[in-house]
């Protein structure tokens, strides 16, 4: 067995050097996105037995000969990662799939073959880019910052308002890090100029190859003062509702954020936690207008900073509102009027009965009238000195000093992107053990090295230990 190998590998050499025939052709260019597998294309004319190797650089691959896999001389960085669709070598595909790609992975690959009909080599030339997948912004008393991680290569970030400023106006600072995987991590703070309120503030990242653009926006809009128990709307007029998006409403007061609505238009998903207090209305929305209907606001309870978050492909806006919900003022109404100028007509007309008719009798009747109508007068909201009576009944009517707590400027929105077009594929596992394929389970598999999952075996390899001893020869 041993011989007949040797004997092809002498024979291959031999018409190697006899034929010389070497195939140039332009390099191929392919472009992948960190972290998704990626194909390495390369073709040869298939005749009879090959040996394939692929290079980066000087740097081992991959390898195939003797009608297998061959891991021995596989540089550490590949392991586990490669594979060739071995179903397919015998029709002269020697393309190579490239597992969960990294910025280290960029480069110019060779691709050679060698049949018994001469050798080959072609050239792939991989880009990679790690695509932008949200953008976080925040906004503090001084600042708004944009940030975006995981990038590659470096994106470029502007800024704008509306409405517009000059761009010298837009003092802003930009860093940029790199990770141990040598993504890009960008940071952008713009210094707030003038009046926070009223100005929209946009950030761009723009990719480096351009093909993607994500734009994030701030406005702090102007607060809202309301009395309580009147219905309240809180403007978020959309941007953009010509694409799918999803809505979200946070509110803050004391605590944490709360998100208390959401409504994505693609799955019609709806959430509400203020159910009977707060609604949106889902016609208005899908024509871009998010606005919150508080039906009957309350002091505590809805006084705040409230958030319309509107999330769309590679968009995010964001409106900010403070809202006081205060004190309702005390309306003396036509109703009320009337009763008391019937109950003063009532008591003229009982006081002319007492003295005429029944004075003697009533008299003891008459303080407790008087008594009843005092009750009545406290009962319809004049609690004089009622500013921190925490009875059940009164609480409403009460002024607090809440305005303190309301802190909704440092609300951070993460990325939670379900509409985001990328989707990436796997957690970074880089100790990630493939189960071993035999040949003999490759060739019941017909699709090959493309199956993953728990039924079939990913026959992309790994390392062996075993291996054959004797390396065929190859001419580069
Ligand atoms: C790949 O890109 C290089 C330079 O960027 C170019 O010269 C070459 O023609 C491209 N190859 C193909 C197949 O387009
Ligand atoms: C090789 O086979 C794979 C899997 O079928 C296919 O995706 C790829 O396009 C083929 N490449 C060539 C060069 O034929
Ligand atoms: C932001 O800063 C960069 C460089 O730091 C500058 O080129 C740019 O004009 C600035 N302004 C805007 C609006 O991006
Ligand atoms: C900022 O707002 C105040 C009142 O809110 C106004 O008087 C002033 O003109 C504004 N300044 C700018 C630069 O818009
Ligand atoms: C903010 O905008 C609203 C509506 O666009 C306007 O009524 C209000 O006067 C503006 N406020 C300031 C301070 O510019
Ligand atoms: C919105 O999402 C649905 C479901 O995925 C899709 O069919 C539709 O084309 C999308 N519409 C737009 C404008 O992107
Ligand atoms: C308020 O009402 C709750 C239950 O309704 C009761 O437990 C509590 O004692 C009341 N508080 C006051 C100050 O009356
Ligand atoms: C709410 O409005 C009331 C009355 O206008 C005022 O006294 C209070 O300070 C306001 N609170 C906040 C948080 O702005
Ligand atoms: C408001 O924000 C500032 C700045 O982050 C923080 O120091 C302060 O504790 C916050 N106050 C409240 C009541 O959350």
């Amino acid at each position: 067995m041993a011989e007949a190998h040797g004997l092809i590998i002498m024979l291959l050499i031999f018409l190697e050097k006899l034929s010389h025939s070497k195939v140039l052709l332009a390099d191929a260019n392919v472009t992948c996105i960190i972290p998704d597998d990626c194909l390495l294309p390369c073709s040869f004319r298939p005749v009879g037995t090959v040996v394939i190797h692929w290079y980066k650089q000087q740097t081992p691959v991959h390898s195939y000969y003797y009608n297998k896999d061959q891991f021995g001389h596989q540089n550490k960085h590949f392991s586990g990662r490669t594979c060739l669709f071995n179903s397919h070598i015998p029709q002269g595909n020697a393309s190579l799939l490239l597992r969960r790609v990294k910025v280290q992975d960029k480069g110019r690959y060779k691709c050679y073959t060698s049949t018994r009909k001469g050798n080959q080599e072609m050239f792939v030339n991989l880009e990679v880019k790690a695509v932008i997948q949200s953008v976080i912004m925040e906004m503090t008393e001084e600042t708004v910052t944009c940030s975006s991680y995981n990038i590659y290569p470096v994106p470029q970030v502007t800024w704008a308002t509306d409405p517009p400023s000059a761009q010298e106006a837009l003092e802003n600072s930009t860093i940029k890090t790199t990770d141990h995987k040598g993504l890009f991590n960008v940071e952008s703070t713009l210094r707030i100029l003038g009046n926070l309120s009223n100005y929209t503030y946009y950030c761009s990242f723009i990719a480096a190859d351009k093909t993607q653009v994500w734009i994030a926006s701030w406005k702090n809009q102007e607060g809202i003062i309301q009395e309580e128990g009147l219905a309240l709307s809180i403007p978020c007029i959309a941007l953009d509702s010509s694409q799918n998006f999803s809505l979200t409403w946070t509110f803050t007061s004391s605590t944490e954020p709360t998100v208390i609505l959401r409504y994505d238009t693609k799955t019609r998903h709806s959430f509400n936690l203020w159910e009977g207090q707060a609604e949106l209305d889902q016609d208005l929305l899908l024509l871009g207008d998010g606005s919150l209907l508080l039906l009957k606001p309350d002091i505590e309870e809805h006084s705040g900073t409230y958030t319309c978050t509107h999330s769309g492909l590679q968009s995010r806006h964001i409106i900010q509102t403070k809202v006081n919900i205060t004190v309702a003022s005390i309306i003396v109404d036509d109703r009320s009027v009337q009763r008391s100028w019937w109950s003063t007509a009532a008591s003229v007309a009982f006081f002319l009965f007492t003295i005429t008719l029944a004075l003697p009798q009533c008299a003891r009747q008459k303080a407790l009238k008087t008594r009843r109508a005092s009750q009545r007068y406290n009962g319809a909201g004049f609690v004089e000195d009622g500013l921190h009576k925490h009875l059940n009944t009164t609480a409403r009517y009460i002024i607090g000093p809440h305005g303190d707590e309301c802190n909704g400027t440092q609300i951070k929105f993460e990325a939670q992107d379900e509409l985001a077009g990328c989707t990436p594929n796997t957690a970074e596992d880089e100790t990630e053990a493939l189960p071993e394929a035999t040949e003999e389970e490759q060739e019941e598999n017909p699709v090959g090295p493309l199956v993953e999952g728990n039924d079939g075996q990913p026959s992309c390899s790994v390392e062996r230990e075993e291996f054959e001893n004797i390396e065929p020869v190859h001419t580069s």
